[in-house]
């Protein structure tokens, strides 16, 4: 039997007051996918990280077609021939698309960098994922999240590697997007590549692997062939218990409207006018681009409105600025953690709290009361199930669905009458998910009025008591009861597309 591709033994790591891998031993093949799944914080991407030279481990080996290998930096996984897209996108915004495919690797005439062999140089490697309309010059931040992504994966391939390393890609993704990589990462097992894929959605992992790797709290729990297991055991083993059925969560009663727009529109909406009511979860709907994400800034005051009104309880508000708005009982819990949400850098409890502060709670004669904070933070993160090392960690070093949670502490603690939750559930685990839908049903059971911006579409269905579907800045369509379907949200969403 030849040894595998690429191999761990013991592999162990520690950070300050936790081991986030525990002698994890793991084998991937030439021509395989790999899944690797496990709850927030059970060490996925610290062990992609190892493999990917970002740390060195704490004990234990790294073998590479059997032979031992050790990297002092990113730049040696890659030059032995290991890529990776990391969970977070690491490329630079204001360069060009093939700037970033060949960044450290321009091709130079002399001191210069020969532009026209960069761009036919990138034309190949973006072809190779299905990118090849795309004009390599166009800047990177111009382009829609889901492409970005696939500029990621083309980089990683320009380095004919024969490991590629994938921390949930599809996260940002949308469905035609992740056929498309679907169709790329069979294309590279066929070619005999090695791909180690990490990702929380199931129906994924059940698609594109050929065996699992269940870790939980850093320790390997199972190694399965995809197509002798189910969901449920997948589940079971990730997470250590039964979830057990799911009760149908007591619905709401939907009062009066609390938040309202009539015409609204700005530069990307047009006419927008939606509703919502206390004691109802109100799901969003669209595909990339739909004006979802623009109409909850506009809500809160981080977009300009050149027509029609956002009225509070009846009457006019103009927000000047989201802390405005979180001052009057209206919040965004924007879905860009890392750009928008978070301060790395910063405790877990200081992220948890800024903006409850920044509205004047816990704050007695202008000095803020760091021991009421931290309780409140506390008991939130115990009942978010928040895994961190302590309170006063960096968030940056949290596992990224934890810092999801630092995201809806945050919205939580600011107390407002009006929830807009913008994929509140990306990079979260199973577990964690039912959690946080229960969280929604229990803020409208409480009077709250909830909206929520969801990409998937079952959980958008299964935790709604009405939908609006947007398409190109304008709602399409109002959804209630057993009108809420598959089928019709996606026709809302595709009418205006095709029109
Ligand atoms: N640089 C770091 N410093 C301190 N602790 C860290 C660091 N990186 C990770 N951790 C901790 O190690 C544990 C494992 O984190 P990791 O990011 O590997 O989890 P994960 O399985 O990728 O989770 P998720 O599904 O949420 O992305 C977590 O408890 C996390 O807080
Ligand atoms: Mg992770």
């Amino acid at each position: 039997m030849p040894a595998p591709l690429l191999e761990t033994q013991d592999l162990t790591k520690t950070f300050p007051g936790v081991v986030a891998l525990n002698k994890v031993s793991l084998r991937l093949h030439a021509g395989e996918v790999l899944g690797l799944v496990g709850e927030n914080g059970a060490g996925k991407s610290t062990l992609i990280k190892i493999l990917g030279g970002v740390y060195p481990p704490s004990s234990g080996r790294v073998l590479l077609s059997g032979r031992e290998i050790r990297f002092q930096g990113p730049k040696d996984a890659l030059d032995a021939g290991i890529a990776v897209v990391y969970q977070e996108l690491s490329l630079i915004p204001h360069l060009s698309v093939a700037e970033n495919v060949f960044i450290n690797r321009l091709p130079r005439r002399g001191v210069l960098v020969d532009w026209r062999r960069l761009e036919r140089m990138a034309r190949e490697v973006l072809a190779e994922v299905g990118l090849s309309d795309l004009d390599p010059r166009t800047p990177l931040a111009e382009l829609p999240i889901g492409v970005q992504q696939s500029v990621e994966i083309a980089r990683a391939l320009s380095y004919r590697a024969r490991v590629l390393l994938l921390d949930e890609p599809t996260s940002s993704l949308t469905e035609p997007e992740v056929e498309n990589l679907f169709q790329i990462l069979s294309r590279l097992k066929a070619q005999g590549i090695g791909i180690l894929y990490v990702s929380h959605h199931l129906e994924e992992i059940f698609e594109i692997t050929d065996r699992l790797h269940i870790l939980r709290d850093g320790r390997t729990v199972a190694v399965l062939e995809t197509a002798s297991t189910h969901e449920d055991e997948v589940i079971a083993r990730m997470v250590g218990r039964d979830l057990g059925q799911v009760l149908p969560e007591q619905r709401g009663q939907p009062g009066e409207v609390v938040l309202e727009t009539r015409g609204l529109g700005d530069r990307f909406l047009k006419e927008v006018s939606v509703r919502f009511r206390r004691g109802e979860v109100v799901g969003i709907y669209g595909l990339l681009g739909s004006g979802r994400t623009e109409l909850l800034k506009a809500l809160v005051g981080a977009r300009r409105p050149l027509a029609g009104e956002v009225r509070l309880f009846g009457r006019p508000v103009r927000f000047s600025h989201p802390h405005d708005a979180a001052r009057q009982g209206v919040v965004y819990s924007s879905e860009d953690r890392k750009g928008e949400n978070l301060f790395f850098g910063f405790p877990v409890w200081k992220n948890a709290t800024y903006q409850a502060i920044q509205i004047g709670r816990f704050v007695r004669l202008g000095v803020p009361q760091a021991r009421a904070e931290r309780r409140a933070v506390a008991e939130l993160a115990e009942r978010l199930n928040l895994k961190a090392p302590s309170l006063d960690a960096d968030v940056y070093h949290l596992s990224g669905g934890n810092q999801q949670k630092v995201c809806l502490a945050k919205a939580l603690l600011s107390e407002p009458e009006v929830f807009l939750l913008d994929e509140p559930t990306r990079g979260i685990d199973v577990g964690a998910k039912l959690e946080v839908y229960q969280l929604m049903a229990e803020l409208a059971r409480a009077g709250k009025a909830v909206v929520f911006v969801s990409s998937e579409l079952p959980e958008l269905i299964a935790n709604s008591d009405r939908v609006y579907t947007m398409a190109r800045g304008r709602v399409t369509a109002e959804l209630t009861g057993d009108a809420i379907t598959e089928e019709n949200v996606l026709k809302h969403c595709l009418e205006v597309e095709t029109a």
